[in-house]
């Protein structure tokens, strides 16, 4: 049997200096992949940059970066996929945040996107967002083989489409008026809500490094089923942080769920079921990836596996 995951953390500190370390690496990889144009859609690059750089926790490119470690990738094509990742995920949040949405002002502790610029500007620049995710996975700076390249482009695709983020938050979008109606929805409707809105895009993020690595379908799978318990516990801790964390800590405005009629594990199992839910799946992950940190592997590979299981309880014991 695995051991608990809270018995394999690294110490806190590594798990946070190498988080650190890849987000400065990811923002380089961001800057240079959105040049400033001159003309008057410079506007529009503008807001595309004020939405990606300089914030967030760069989780999912960090999966990804750590991901490639376990496959001894190349950093720089690596960094590129961490780049479009946190892209395609910045978009989401602008759309998020619209008035139409969940009208949120507040975004990593600035204000959000249309309230920085305005309406139209920030759905053009989430739009944007999405192209260029897209662009930079085929680019050949990429990868060298353009399978590999192809099939990052169609895993996105279809982690961020209506079989994922997008379908997912269509049924976030129409959760509170099947409530009001009298249909609210129950705990397995929810996790498949959360399946698709949150946990697509950070499955793909487990499994990109598999991609750029060519690595065998059985190593694939099992990071794909990390990401998928880790991503179900990334958001119970989301929800959580929403019902228990002040606005200063979270950059974001705390409390809307509840007030929106949203849909969440908390609203249907309360504070303490979800917590123990989001540990149980933070437990779940790790152990996918035993067989990683086995001898056999490479130092670089063993480490990898052991931060990823590291990382499975930052995401239900973070503070923001
Ligand atoms: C927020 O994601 C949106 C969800 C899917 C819950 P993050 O909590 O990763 O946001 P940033 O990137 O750190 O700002
Ligand atoms: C958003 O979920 C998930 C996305 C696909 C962007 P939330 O609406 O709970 O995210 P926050 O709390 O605004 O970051
Ligand atoms: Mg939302
Ligand atoms: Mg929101
Ligand atoms: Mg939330």
């Amino acid at each position: 049997m695995a051991p608990p995951v809270f018995a394999i953390v690294a110490s806190r500190e590594s798990l946070a200096d190498a988080m650190t370390r890849t987000a400065a690496e990811v923002e380089r990889a961001l800057d240079d992949l959105m040049p400033m144009p001159d003309g008057a859609e410079a506007r529009l690059v503008e807001a595309m940059r004020y939405a990606t750089l300089g914030g967030g926790k760069r989780m999912r490119a960090f999966l990804v970066m750590q991901g490639a470690a376990l496959f001894n990738v190349d950093r720089r094509c690596a960094a590129r996929v961490a780049a479009s990742i946190e892209m395609m995920h910045a978009y989401s949040l602008v759309h998020d945040d619209l008035p139409a949405m969940d009208d949120d002002d507040l975004r990593r502790g600035k204000p959000s996107t249309h309230k920085a610029f305005d309406e139209a500007t920030a759905i053009l620049a989430g739009d944007a967002l999405q192209a260029r995710a897209f662009e930079v996975l085929a680019e050949p700076d990429t990868h060298s083989n353009p399978e590999a390249r192809c099939e990052l482009v169609l895993a996105l695709g279809l982690a961020s489409g209506a079989r994922g983020m997008a379908g997912g938050q269509m049924i976030d979008m129409v959760a509170p008026s099947l409530a009001a109606a009298g249909n609210p929805m129950g705990a397995p409707e929810i996790t498949r809500l959360q399946a698709l809105k949150t946990g697509r895009l950070i499955q793909y993020s487990a499994e990109a490094g598999a991609m750029l690595g060519r690595a065998p379908s059985a190593q694939r799978h099992l990071l794909a089923a990390y990401g998928r318990d880790i991503g179900a516990a990334f958001q119970i801790a989301d929800d959580l942080l929403d019902a228990e964390a002040s606005t200063g800590d979270l950059g974001k405005t705390a409390g809307k769920d509840a007030a929106a009629g949203k849909a969440t594990m908390v609203a249907v199992l309360g504070l303490e079921r979800a917590r123990i839910q989001a540990d149980r799946l933070a437990e779940q992950a790790a152990s996918h990836l035993d067989s990683f940190a086995e001898a056999g592997s490479s130092d670089e590979a063993r480490q990898a596996a052991e931060t990823l299981r590291a990382l499975a309880t930052y995401v239900v014991r973070r503070r923001s």
